[in-house]
C-alpha cells in the first residue's frame, strides 16, 4: 500500500512507520511526506530516508480554501491508498475530505471521545483522569471525531506533568499506528457507520 505522511513537528510516528516500512513484509511504502511548514524534523527524518517531501503553508496560499485544494491535489498526486496524518496540526478541509476522506486516518493523544483538540494530555491532566491513551481515526469533518481504527491505554502516573505524559503516550502511539496502518495496508478496511472493520471488502 502506498502511504503519504502529512507532519507538522518532530515526526517521532512518522519515523516509526519509516522503520516499519523497511520490512517488505509490512505491506506498505511512504511514498512522500508533506508539511504545513518547513524547517521541521518531521521533513528531515523523510529526507534522511529519501522519501520525496512537499511543504504547503496556509500563508502562500491565496485563501484557506486554496490550501485545502492544493493539498488534496498535491496529495492526490502521490496516489496514496492511505493518507496518515502523524503530528499534522492542521484541519483539512472539504476539498480534501472529498479526494481523500475515508482514506485518511490520523492519530490523537488521548482516548476518543475524551478530550479532542490539540491539548488532548493537558487536558487529560487537568481533569484527573487515571488513564489516558492514544486512538488512531478515519478523518471526518469533526475534530478528532471520527470512527475509531485502534487505541491504546496509557496510565497517568501522580507525577507526570504534560511533557512526562505525552512521550509516554508517543510510545504507545506510534506502537498502535504501526501496528493498526499495517493491518490496515495488508488486510484493506471498510468505514461501515461508526464502525471501522479491518479485512477485505465484503460484498
Ligand atoms: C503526537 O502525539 C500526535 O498525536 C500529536 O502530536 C504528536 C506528534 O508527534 N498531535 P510526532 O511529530 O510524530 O513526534
Amino acid at each position: 500500500a502506498r502511504l503519504v505522511v502529512l507532519v507538522s513537528g518532530s515526526g517521532s510516528n512518522l519515523q516509526a512507520l519509516l522503520d516499519a516500512c523497511a520490512d517488505p513484509g509490512y505491506g506498505a511504502e511512504v511514498v512522500a511526506v508533506g508539511a504545513d511548514r518547513g524547517d521541521i524534523e518531521g521533513l528531515a527524518r523523510a529526507e534522511r530516508s529519501g522519501v520525496p517531501t512537499f511543504v504547503l503553508r496556509v500563508a502562500d496560499a491565496a485563501s484557506r480554501e486554496q490550501w485545502d485544494d492544493d493539498l488534496a491535489r498535491t496529495v492526490g498526486d502521490h496516489h496514496p491508498d492511505l493518507v496518515v496524518l502523524a503530528g499534522f496540526m492542521k484541519l483539512v478541509g472539504p476539498a480534501f475530505l472529498a479526494a481523500h476522506g475515508g482514506r485518511t486516518v490520523n492519530t490523537h493523544p488521548a482516548l476518543s471521545p475524551s478530550f479532542p483538540g490539540m491539548q488532548g494530555p493537558a487536558d487529560a491532566l487537568d481533569y484527573g483522569v487515571k488513564v489516558t491513551g492514544c486512538t488512531l481515526f478515519v478523518v471526518d469533518a469533526g475534530v478528532d471525531t471520527g470512527p475509531i481504527v485502534a487505541q491504546a491505554a496509557v496510565p497517568v502516573e501522580p507525577d507526570d506533568d504534560v511533557a512526562s505524559l505525552h512521550e509516554r503516550i508517543k510510545v504507545a502511539e506510534r506502537a498502535m499506528l504501526v501496528e493498526a496502518v499495517g493491518r490496515m495496508a495488508r488486510e484493506g478496511f471498510a468505514v461501515e457507520g461508526r464502525k471501522v472493520r479491518l479485512g477485505p471488502p465484503s460484498r
